[in-house]
């Protein structure tokens, strides 16, 4: 069983910004720990909306809400943490294998996830059944 700690990562973006504004800047392989293959956002969702609820069997993600504030749960099946998204600057990797849920959106919320998969519906577990079944079958993934 792995340590959450060492599947998940708070990533502090350095701030490029002068007198004219903020500016951040990610690359892949050096502000984040991959190279990027996918980049999605996620906006238009509020305090009701519950999304994520899934883990990958290989994408890794780093969440950023560019605007506005989220929640997100990390869950590998034996410890769990709720991390506030609140900065533009601050980033969340989340490693594969790792349940995650993003929920509680201020209504100006842009959430950005970068990935290092391009999309595949069949590395998506999306039954925490399943996810927990897996671990058990497969420990050393947890
Ligand atoms: P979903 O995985 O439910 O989004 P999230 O977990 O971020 O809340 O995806 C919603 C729909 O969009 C689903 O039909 C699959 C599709 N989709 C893609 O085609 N490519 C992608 O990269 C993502 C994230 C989703």
């Amino acid at each position: 069983m792995h340590k959450l700690d060492e599947q998940i990562r708070i990533l502090d973006f350095p701030e490029m910004g002068d007198e004219r504004g903020n500016l951040v800047v990610i690359e892949g392989g050096i502000a984040v720990p991959f190279d990027v293959k996918r980049i999605f956002y996620i906006y238009g969702s509020d305090t009701t909306i519950r999304r994520g609820c899934h883990s990958n069997l290989r994408s890794e993600f780093v969440l950023v809400n560019v605007a506005g504030t989220s929640k997100v749960l990390v869950d590998n099946g034996e410890e769990k943490r709720i991390i506030s998204l609140d900065k533009p600057r601050m980033g969340l990797y989340i490693k594969n294998n790792v349940w995650k849920e993003m929920y509680d959106f201020s209504e100006d919320s842009v959430l950005l996830v970068l990935s290092n998969e391009h999309y595949d519906a069949s590395e998506y577990i999306r039954s925490y059944e399943d996810y927990l079944a897996r671990l058990k079958e497969a420990p050393e993934k947890a």
